[in-house]
């Protein structure tokens, strides 16, 4: 047993089947302790984490100075209301504008700032009769009504039927497309620049900057979701900053504040005004525990020098991933940028991520196909080396396994 643990796995598993809905796929381990990269189930055993918090442990597991940060605020204010101003939310605030643009609403996941980001456009053209909202195929915008509606794979529509109205779905890099779907009636464009849970898929060169030109010359709001392509995952604080494309909403959550729950929109000073007293709301949206951990996520980025391990690291899997892609004829494609990384797969890749549990080693598989890699953004050299030491051994198995069958 590890020494954190209460009980054994089989036990935790046991309560979850009485009082949990199980409404998630879930793997067999009870997991007690972190620590970076690292991760202790209750049995003792080490894995290493190649998808942290799915995105949003950036820092990895308790960061030093993010604890440091946040066991100091809990003596002082843990939860403020919106209906006072607290130091905590002005910092942030400032620390991510300084770093982006504009001014700040803030909130608790993913979702919910692509909710207010969608109401905001619709707020903002609101005006000029402008409410269609056009997203594209493959995205994920969350799980709320609009977030989902937004979110155009059909598997997240069945049965929660009827939608919310006024959504046009675009094919991905197909700038005609989108521009024949925009009309004197959009609001907002919204797209990941990098898509996330649609398999890792990075855009073609020019793409964002003809959404950007089609959105000046329509009148309508471009609305980046930067939910996981935020806060340095892709090796610049933003992503946007990559293409060097400015959206006029930006949406922010994951590792927004090293893993404690926090999500924020960033609108330029012009479209902000839309968003008036009393038009929207989050209660526990910009609580000074989240606000603290976030400036402890910006200050341990700047002082541990995090740009610059992403991109060495980033480089690093880089290299392992397309020797492994040499190799292996099942590996359609690489992706990586920054520290999102895809390994599309010609087979189904979900039975590699039991397997790479079996050997101490934690990661995805997103779009059936694509064994997808969110790592911690401080991941040191040692570690990328043994975390694609065992992918390249899964797939391999996996590509064996496979040639059996045929
Ligand atoms: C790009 C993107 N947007 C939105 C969301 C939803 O975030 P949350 O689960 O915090 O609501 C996710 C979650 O995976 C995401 O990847």
């Amino acid at each position: 047993m590890h020494p954190n643990a209460q009980r054994s796995s089989h036990a935790t598993i046991d309560l979850f089947d009485k009082y949990v809905i199980p409404n998630y796929t879930r793997y067999p381990i009870c997991l007690v302790q972190g620590e970076g990269s690292y991760i202790w189930d209750a049995e003792g055993n080490r894995y290493l984490d190649l998808f942290p918090g799915w995105g949003c442990n950036i820092l990895g597991y308790s960061p030093p100075h993010l604890v440091r940060r946040v066991q100091d605020q809990l003596k002082h204010l843990i939860h403020v209301p919106n209906t006072w101003y607290t130091e905590a939310q002005g910092e942030f605030a400032e620390a991510l504008c300084t770093r982006s643009f504009g001014k700040a609403f803030f909130c608790n996941s993913g979702t919910e700032a692509n909710e207010g980001a969608i109401k905001l456009a619709r707020l903002h053209g609101s005006a000029s009769g402008r409410f269609r909202i056009i997203s594209f195929e493959d995205s994920f915008h969350g799980r709320t009504y609009a977030a989902v509606t937004a979110t155009a794979q059909p598997k997240y529509h069945e049965g929660i039927g009827p939608l919310v109205p006024g959504f046009d779905y675009a094919p991905r890099n197909d700038l005609d497309a989108v521009r024949k779907l925009c009309t004197h009636e959009t609001a907002g464009i919204l797209i990941e620049p990098v898509q996330g849970e649609g398999g890792v898929n990075i855009p073609h060169a020019d793409f964002l900057a003809g959404l950007r030109k089609i959105a000046d010359d329509t009148g309508a709001l471009l609305i980046f979701d930067e939910v996981q392509t935020g806060m340095a995952r892709l090796g610049t604080w933003f992503g946007y900053q990559q293409w060097n494309v400015q959206p006029d909403i930006l949406t922010l959550a994951k590792g927004l504040a090293g893993g404690v729950p926090c999500g924020a929109i960033i609108a330029t000073n012009e479209v902000s005004k839309s968003l008036k007293p009393g038009k929207h709301s989050s209660t526990f949206g910009g609580n000074p525990l989240a606000m603290t951990a976030g400036l402890a996520t910006i200050e341990t980025i700047l002082q541990d020098r995090i740009l610059e391990n992403v991109e060495r690291q980033s480089a690093r899997f880089r290299t392992h991933f397309e020797k492994l892609k040499r190799e292996l004829p099942i590996i359609r494609e690489v992706r990586v940028r920054g520290m999102m990384i895809g390994i599309d797969l010609t087979i189904p890749g979900t039975p590699a991520v039991g397997m790479a549990m079996q050997r101490g080693v934690l990661i995805n598989c997103t779009h059936n196909t694509v064994i997808r890699l969110l790592p911690a953004l401080n991941i040191t050299e040692a570690q990328v080396d043994e975390g694609a030491a065992v992918v390249s051994e899964v797939l391999r198995d996996l590509a064996r396994q496979h040639h059996k069958a045929a």
